[in-house]
């Protein structure tokens, strides 16, 4: 017995320290321990409660996971019903929503010429009741219809966001807010379906209302939810906060979470404010939001106002365009890249979403479409999110029709019939034509005349579509012999325009080596390798004839890079191009390679990371270039040397990976010195 004081004093120490974790991360976002260490404390505090099972209390860290799997969830009538929102799409609900509760208010003799409203976010999860009866959590509760849930406390127990006990204890609190998936656990949670060759889910708020409702609070565990409080159902033994932000602030004083996004705001020009701040900002945020809430932020106004129906009248939410829409897939059609990759198009019947109207979405490749199950006639779920392209993201399989068409890759291009080919363990499969291929040609085309290639303003790709259909144009050196009379002719192109074409197709045959390497459209060979390449070569035709073992010598060419540019040259059709461009006149100033650095650091290649104790970045950087050596933002198997400072992130782990040496700023001022 002598032991048993000090026992039970340390477990508690370790439930406290795994709940200051807890709260650290969930409530502050501030990490205050490293996973490796909350996981040990974990561990020790598990194997003593094995040891002594009398030590086990309810509200213990190691008891969210408990109970065996049921066979339903049991009906509960929440204390006080779960109401839903009234929705604005525009700001003129919202205005309209405005004079209501203003109208509201001096009906009611309380007339106010300014609303004070609480603005928080609109989160895309489920709404949950969770009660604690003196300051533990007894019950959690999907909303169901309103008046009666589902008792899902054993799965809700196991998301660590949610005390097992508050803080201060009323003797009944019920907590509402919102349960959610955040995206990047959405993403992995995905992952994982795919590796088990399981049907994935569509978003997050999908993902998370399967994994709320998994009859095995095991699953529930593993799936790592959220939770944001956002309001209160009964409460007792406590003084109502006199408004809502006090309401919010009460409840983190209490140990539950609340997203940090949330203002009090006046009148409907500040909510408006707060509406564009949020969708400014939106993208970023680690998980879904479909609007923004505003509230009356007086609890005695919101009295006074009361509810219709089923609906508050002091608040209202302020919906985003939605990013996701429900509609038919007509038909797939195949487009051609630059590289003869051929990617699959959703033909989709027209659907406004995420703010336009969408009638095509990718479908990225072959094994996408097979994964998602994919048939064309289905009913899909398109998602359009910000200004990227739209994407089918599942279909809704119980709207199959029986004529639904599974969809095979054509084992021709579409655009000039040669074979297509899938490499081994490539997701892409690609059109073998090259350049005989008038869609490779196209592209290859817009991308010589791109702003950073031989920059070509005007030649956009409804005259390339003309130039290369017409048969006028086959290869880029075509471009430079085409005057202005016949590009006058072209649909959509005027005299005057037909004449700056022409002039900027003059300006652009004075260029310069790395536009020129670039221009080229080379595998791998993007703006930055093309212009090592002409720094170390300083002339085109050492590089045309460079063997992979000289490209290599190149500062950050590998050997895939390498193996590209070799076979690009080896093949006589792209050594043709050339010479023919050199013939119609493109030109640039040839140069000397680059001298051979000269330093105590020559040869070496490093990369800095994090913050240096005294040195800023950029004179770490002049320092290492001073003596020889190249800076590198990336770390690869060519580093030589990681410079680490503090916060050092993904670099540093990319270092450890790859065992690369990894040096602190004082053994680089030694390097440096030496
Ligand atoms: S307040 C009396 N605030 O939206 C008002 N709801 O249509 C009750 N939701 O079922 C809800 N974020 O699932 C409120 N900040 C927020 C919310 C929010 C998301 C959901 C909730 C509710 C639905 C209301």
């Amino acid at each position: 017995m002598a032991r048993a004081k000090p026992l039970a004093d340390n477990v508690r120490r370790l439930r406290e320290q795994i709940m200051q974790a807890d709260h650290d991360y969930y409530l502050l976002d501030q990490p205050t321990l490293p996973d490796a260490e909350y996981d040990r404390l974990m561990s020790e505090l598990q194997a003593l409660e094995a040891a002594h099972p009398e030590l086990i209390t309810p509200d213990s860290p190691t008891q969210r996971v408990s109970g065996a799997a049921s066979r339903e969830f049991r009906a509960v009538r929440h204390a006080a019903p779960m109401l839903s929102l009234n929705n604005a799409f525009d700001e003129a609900s919202v205005a309209a929503f405005d004079a209501r509760v203003r109208e509201g208010l001096a009906r009611a003799g309380a007339p106010v010429q300014q609303i004070e409203y609480a603005c928080e976010l609109k989160f895309d999860g489920l709404a949950v009741n969770l009660r604690y009866e003196r300051g533990e959590l007894v019950l959690g509760a999907t909303r169901g219809d309103g008046a009666v849930g589902e008792d899902v406390t054993a799965n809700i127990r196991t998301i660590r966001a949610i005390p097992l006990r508050l803080k201060r204890a009323p003797e009944v609190v019920e907590v509402r807010g919102e349960v959610m998936m955040f995206k990047r656990e959405f993403e992995r949670l995905n992952e994982r379906q795919r590796e088990k060759a399981q049907r994935e889910y569509a978003n997050p708020r999908n993902a998370a209302a399967g994994a709320l409702r998994q009859l095995d609070p095991r699953i529930t565990a593993q799936r790592s939810l959220r939770f944001y409080a956002y309001g209160l159902g009964e409460l007792r033994g406590a003084p109502e906060p006199a408004t809502h932000a006090a309401l919010l602030d009460w409840l983190v004083g209490l140990g539950v979470p609340v997203a940090h996004e949330r203002a009090v705001v006046e009148g409907v020009a500040g909510c408006l404010h707060f509406y564009q701040a949020v969708g400014e900002r939106r993208s970023t945020l680690p998980y879904e939001i479909d609007g923004v809430v505003y509230r009356v932020n007086s609890r005695a106004d919101q009295q006074v106002l009361g509810y219709v129906s089923r609906a508050p009248r002091f608040a209202i939410a302020h919906k985003f365009p939605a990013q996701e829409a429900v509609t038919q897939l007509t038909g797939i059609d195949i487009q051609v890249g630059r590289t003869g990759a051929l990617t699959p198009v959703a033909r989709l019947a027209p659907v406004f979403v995420g703010g336009v109207t969408v009638t095509s979405a990718t479908l990225h490749n072959e094994d996408e479409i097979r994964r998602k199950d994919v048939r064309i006639g289905d009913t899909v779920i398109v998602r359009r999110a910000g200004d990227v392209i739209p994407e089918v993201v599942a279909v809704v399989p119980d709207r199959r029709p029986s004529s639904a068409k599974v969809f095979k890759m054509p084992t021709r291009c579409p655009v000039c019939a040669s074979l297509v080919y899938r490499e081994e363990g490539e997701a892409v499969s690609r059109c073998t034509g090259g350049l005989v291929c008038g869609a490779q040609r196209k592209q290859a085309l817009l991308h010589f005349a791109s702003r950073r290639a031989l920059d070509i303003e005007g030649l956009g790709d409804k005259i390339v579509d003309q130039l290369v259909d017409i048969g006028l144009v086959h290869s880029p050196a075509d471009l430079f012999t085409l005057d202005a009379d016949t590009l006058a002719a072209l649909d959509r192109l005027g005299g005057k325009s037909a004449a700056n074409l022409v002039a900027s197709l003059e300006r652009a045959r004075s260029t310069t080596l790395e536009r020129f390497i670039y221009a080229l459209g080379i595998r791998h060979v993007g703006e930055s390798t093309a212009r090592d390449l002409a720094r170390h070569f300083g002339r085109l035709d050492p590089i045309m004839h460079a063997s992979e073992d000289e490209l290599l010598q190149v500062p950050d060419v590998g050997p895939v890079v390498a193996a590209s540019i070799a076979h690009f040259f080896a093949e006589a059709h792209n050594r043709t191009g050339v010479e023919q461009l050199r013939a119609v006149g493109v030109h640039w100033p040839e140069s000397d390679p680059v001298r051979k650095p000269v330093g105590p650091l020559a040869g070496k290649t490093f990369v800095i990371t994090g913050t240096l104790p005294t040195l800023k970045r950029d004179d770490a950087k002049s320092m290492i270039e001073s003596a020889g050596g190249k800076v590198s933002g990336s770390v690869s198997k060519k580093t030589d040397y990681v410079v680490a400072g503090d916060d050092a992130g993904s670099k540093l782990a990319k270092a450890r990976e790859l065992d690369v040496s990894i040096i602190d700023e004082a053994q680089l001022q030694k390097l440096l010195g030496d």
